[in-house]
């Protein structure tokens, strides 16, 4: 399986990514995660996403173009794309990188919900800074306050997810990333799973989508 996520910012992204990519064997390679990451280690590339992030901006595409490709190179077993691609200069850089490589996507699954929903979806959101997960504390508050369920990492919340720079998120996701929407569903790879729902009710759409509802998940060896 090699799969893209598409969707708003606050869509689900994240949290759809792990449970499928946890449940098929795949690897997650989230951009966003991989731009923290550098972002907290102080490497270069850190600081040049850094500034682009803080204002709610794309990073430049050869700089985020070259990261997954690496992220692909380590992904023999099949991936999930969360955050990338985010344009269409992104979107053809991909499908030419898989193009040598004779293997190409074989689903784009779209999260899409009202954008007050993810709006408010963000403004309780709290990020693991060791393992990343996200959490919210208005919908799904965490067994111990401040304090990552998974691995018991600090809870901190993303400096992107001020009001104003959510406000610019969206606009770059209408903007660059919808397009993207008939990209892909003219090559017969999009399939539209309706995010609104509780995390559980989404992650059954999403399996759905992908040809494996929940209910066959002993049955089925996982997939390569
Ligand atoms: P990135 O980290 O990719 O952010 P995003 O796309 O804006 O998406 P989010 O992480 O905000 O949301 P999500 O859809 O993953 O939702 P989540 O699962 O967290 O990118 C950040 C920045 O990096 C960009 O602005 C850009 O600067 C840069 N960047 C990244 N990729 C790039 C690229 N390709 N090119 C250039 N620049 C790039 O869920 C949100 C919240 O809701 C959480 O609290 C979660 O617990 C909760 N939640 C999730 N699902 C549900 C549910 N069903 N019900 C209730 N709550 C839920």
């Amino acid at each position: 399986m090699r799969i893209v996520l598409l969707g708003p910012p606050g869509a689900g992204k994240g949290t759809q990514a792990k449970r499928l990519a946890a449940r098929h064997g795949l690897a997650h390679i989230a951009t966003g995660d991989l731009f923290r990451r550098n972002v907290q280690e102080e490497t270069e590339l850190g600081t040049i996403a850094r500034s682009y992030m803080d204002r709610g901006d794309l990073v430049p595409d050869d700089v985020t173009v070259a990261m997954v490709v690496r992220g692909l190179e380590l992904a023999p077993r099949g991936y999930l794309l969360d955050g990338f691609p985010r344009n269409m200069a992104q979107a053809e850089a991909l499908e030419s990188e898989l193009e040598t490589t004779g293997r190409p996507l074989t689903a784009v699954l779209a999260l899409l919900l009202p954008e007050e929903v993810a709006v408010k979806r963000i403004a309780g959101r709290r990020t693991c800074r060791s393992c990343q997960r996200p959490y919210n504390v208005e919908l799904e508050p965490t067994a111990v306050p401040d304090t990552c369920d998974a691995c018991g990492g600090p809870l901190v919340q993303r400096a992107d997810d001020a009001v104003d720079v959510v406000r610019r998120r969206l606009e770059v996701y209408r903007e660059s990333t919808e397009p993207l929407l008939d990209f892909y569903d003219r090559r017969g790879l999009l399939r539209v799973v309706d995010a609104a729902g509780t995390e559980d009710q989404v992650f059954e759409l999403a399996s759905r989508a992908l040809g494996h509802p929940v209910g066959d998940a002993e049955e089925r060896p996982a997939l390569r």
